[in-house]
This record gives C-alpha cells, sequence and structure tokens, in this order.
C-alpha cells in the first residue's frame, strides 16, 4: 500500500538509491549487517523524513533488519518521486509522497503513516510527533520510542516536554556530534548553493551573501559563501553566536541594515519572522530571497505577496516578485528549505552519518524502558560512527599510549 505521484519512475529511482548507496558507506554496512541480524524484526516504524535517495538507504536498511516500515515526507516539495516510485515497489514498505503536496494531503499522507499502527516513529521537524498527539492519541501507550533528526523538532520537542505534553520518549538525533558537526554545517553548506545555482545559475563572487543565523547551518552557509569569493554579512539574535561570526572575520548587523545592501539572503534561524515586510522595500532591486531553515515562517511569503503588484514563475524553483515601487525580488522554492525544494538536500555522504546514527539509536534504545522526555545518543556512539567513516574512508588514526591514557585520567602530573 503506498501512493506516489509517478510509478512508472522507479527504475531511475532505484538508480538513484543506488548511486547514494555507493556515498554511504557506513549505512550501507549496517544494512548487510542488520539483513543477518534482524534487529527490527515485527516491528512496524513510521517515518516523516524528506523522501530522498539517502532516506531511501536508511528505509532500506529498516526493512532488511527486519521492520515494516511506512513513511510521509516532512516537507511538501522535498520528495524526490523517482525515488519515492522505486520505494513504492519495495517489499514491507509503504511510502506516501510526492512533490508538490498541498497542507491538507501533508498531513492525510502522516494519518496514513499511522493508521500502520507504528511503535517507532522517525520525524524531522516534529511534524509527525505532532500529529500523532493531536489526531491518534491512542497509540501513545504501544509506543516504544521515536527519533528527530532536526534542531527545529528537537527545540519543539523539548518545549512539548517542559509543557509535559510529550507523550512518549524521543531520541534527538541532532545531538549526535557526528550529525550537528557535518550534516548540518557541510551538508546545508553544499545543498544550499547547490539550490543557489540551480535556481538562479548567478554568479557568486563579489556579490554580498546576508546569512541570518549563525548557528551549525548558519555557519556553514556563511564559510561556504566566503569560500566561494562573496562579502558575507552576519545577522543574529544571539550575542554568543554574533561574537563566533566577528570572529571568524564576518559582518554583523542588524537585518534592517543587512536588507539593504545584500544581494543573496540565505534564512536559517529556525525561527519565524527574519524577513518581513518591514524589510522588503528595503531591499535592492534583483536581490535573491532563500530559506534553509526547516519552516516556511522564515521568510514572510505571505507579506511578500502583499507588498507586491505582481508575481511570474521565471525558472524552476525561481519566482519574481515585482514590489509597490517596481523592484524585483527572486524567491526560492517558495520559501521553503531551498536546499530540498531546488537542489537534493545535503549530500549522501553526509547524511550517512546522520542516518547511521539513527540506526544505531534505534538499535541501542530497543530493549531500554523511557520515560517520555527528550533523550540523547547512546554514550560513546559519536566515536563509532566516527571510526566507522574514517575506516570507509581509508584513514586511520593515533592510539593513545597506555602512559598518555594514565596521564589524561589522572590529576598528579603537572609543571
Ligand atoms: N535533510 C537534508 N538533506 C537531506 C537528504 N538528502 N535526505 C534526507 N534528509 C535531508
Amino acid at each position: 500500500m503506498s501512493k506516489v505521484k509517478d510509478p512508472s519512475l522507479a527504475p531511475q529511482g532505484r538508480l538513484q538509491i543506488e548511486w547514494a548507496a555507493k556515498q554511504m558507506p557506513v549505512v550501507s554496512a549496517l544494512r548487510e549487517e542488520f539483513a543477518k541480524t534482524k534487529p527490527f524484526k515485527g516491528l512496524v516504524i513510521g517515518g516523516a523524513i524528506h523522501v530522498t535517495k539517502e532516506t531511501a538507504n536508511l528505509i532500506l536498511a529498516l526493512r532488511d533488519g527486519g521492520a515494516e516500515v511506512a513513511w510521509a515526507a516532512c516537507n511538501p516539495l522535498s520528495t524526490q518521486d523517482d525515488v519515492a516510485a522505486a520505494l513504492a515497489e519495495e517489499e514491507n514498505v509503504h511510502i506516501y509522497a510526492w512533490k508538490g503536496l498541498t497542507n491538507e494531503d501533508y498531513y492525510k499522507n502522516m494519518d496514513k503513516v499511522l493508521e500502520h499502527k507504528p511503535v517507532i516513529t522517525m520525524d524531522d521537524g516534529g511534524d509527525l510527533v505532532f500529529r500523532l498527539h493531536e489526531k491518534h492519541r491512542e497509540l501513545i501507550p504501544s509506543i516504544k520510542f521515536g527519533t528527530e533528526e532536526t534542531t527545529t523538532g528537537v527545540v519543539r520537542l523539548r518545549n512539548m516536554a517542559a509543557d509535559k505534553k510529550l507523550g512518549y520518549p524521543v531520541i534527538s538525533i541532532n545531538d549526535a556530534i557526528t550529525k550537528q558537526d557535518f550534516d548540518n554545517i557541510y551538508g546545508t553548506a553544499q545543498g544550499t548553493f547547490d539550490a543557489i545555482m540551480r535556481a538562479t545559475s548567478v554568479l557568486i563572487a563579489g556579490r554580498t551573501v546576508v546569512v541570518a543565523g549563525f548557528g551549525h547551518c548558519g555557519k556553514g552557509v556563511a564559510l561556504r559563501a566566503r569560500g566561494m569569493n562573496a562579502n558575507v554579512i552576519v545577522t543574529e539574535v544571539s550575542p554568543v553566536n554574533a561574537l563566533r561570526a566577528v570572529m571568524e572575520g564576518f559582518r554583523v548587523m542588524p537585518m534592517k541594515e543587512a536588507a539593504k545592501v545584500g544581494d543573496i539572503f540565505v534564512t536559517a534561524t529556525g525561527v519565524k519572522d527574519i524577513l518581513t515586510n518591514e524589510h522588503f522595500e528595503l531591499l535592492k532591486d534583483g536581490v535573491i530571497l532563500s530559506n534553509v531553515g526547516h519552516f516556511n515562517l522564515e521568510i514572510r511569503t505571505d507579506q511578500l505577496q502583499e507588498a507586491s503588484t505582481s508575481k511570474r514563475t521565471i525558472r524552476s524553483g525561481t519566482e519574481e516578485y515585482t514590489l509597490k515601487s517596481g523592484k524585483k525580488v527572486f524567491l526560492l522554492g517558495e520559501g521553503r528549505l531551498a536546499n530540498l525544494a531546488c537542489a537534493e538536500g545535503h549530500p549522501s555522504a553526509v547524511m550517512d552519518l546522520s542516518f547511521a546514527n539513527q540506526l544505531l539509536s534505534i538499535k541501542y534504545y530497543l530493549d531500554k524502558k523511557l520515560e517520555p522526555g527528550v533523550y540523547s545518543i547512546p554514550k560513546g556512539q559519536d566515536d563509532e560512527v566516527a571510526r566507522r567513516k574514517l575506516q570507509s574512508m581509508g584513514c586511520t588514526v593515533d592510539a593513545l599510549t597506555k602512559s598518555q591514557e594514565d596521564y589524561i585520567t589522572s590529576w598528579s602530573e603537572g609543571t
């Protein structure tokens, strides 16, 4: 049972999944291991993570490990339809996803996933968990735990837990260093510029790129923009993050000032209302606006619409808004995660780390009894994931000698 856009795309989707698998040696090795040991035998797993060629490899590792997997998208524009079609042909996999979902279908597809009665949920952004708590509360007692992939989702779940509204335990995959320091930084950076270039083909060198937010994602984007010879401005609300940006050599200023000088804007804050009608008329003619934060709340597209006299699609993923002053503003991917809406998301090699963390965390927590709340990945897992990745890259590292180990676990040796 599946619902996808075009089942005839399956052969192309299978090639994409195979291509990604080659770049995902850690997940591929876990898939082989789990196919033998079947740690997920008999479990129904319900997920809502972008339906991409990378997620397909995660789903197939779960399935080969013995699970029955039901899956939906976590963003209306991020599904790769060929990949969804290929997954729909797989045994014990049910896919409810296509690119260009209405809001109504987006949630209907999550309902379909939940009708499979999962005992583990895997979420990216918190919409599946939220929907389960809102409309399918009867499932809560039988859920073992969930996992959450991203910063925005973890923030949301911690708020739910603080309000005593979270009904079951959830593991924050985003807490993994081998997720945050790689997926968020290098993945977002590469995917963002891939999206900007596919959607617009503009030259980055010499442009002023304004990056809103200097968390892991914003930092990656700012560093990559500099690497492409842009002039980079950072906007922030956190004094610590702002100081980090200053010490990296970036100019930091409020958005109302940056709005007047930027050529390309990238929002990566996880907060809403970053570019609003307070900013649109300040913008220069011809600027490009893009968002890589999880939800489409960072650029107020409703206010952009109101501030405009007309709108037209210029290229796939690029809409031109004509402001009342006559200035043009180009919005990428409808203000949704541009890296997934206009490109293919993070590269497979970095999703390898994030999804290895998903697989190992699920395996570890299977037999643990947990109260509702948000939990970190198991201790030692970061080292294991990094070790496996390094090994796949043919990279070996030094080991502590006995005397070094004694030294760092003692306190008596000094000057
Ligand atoms: N999030 C960001 N990039 C992704 C990808 N390629 N697959 C799944 N989730 C993602």
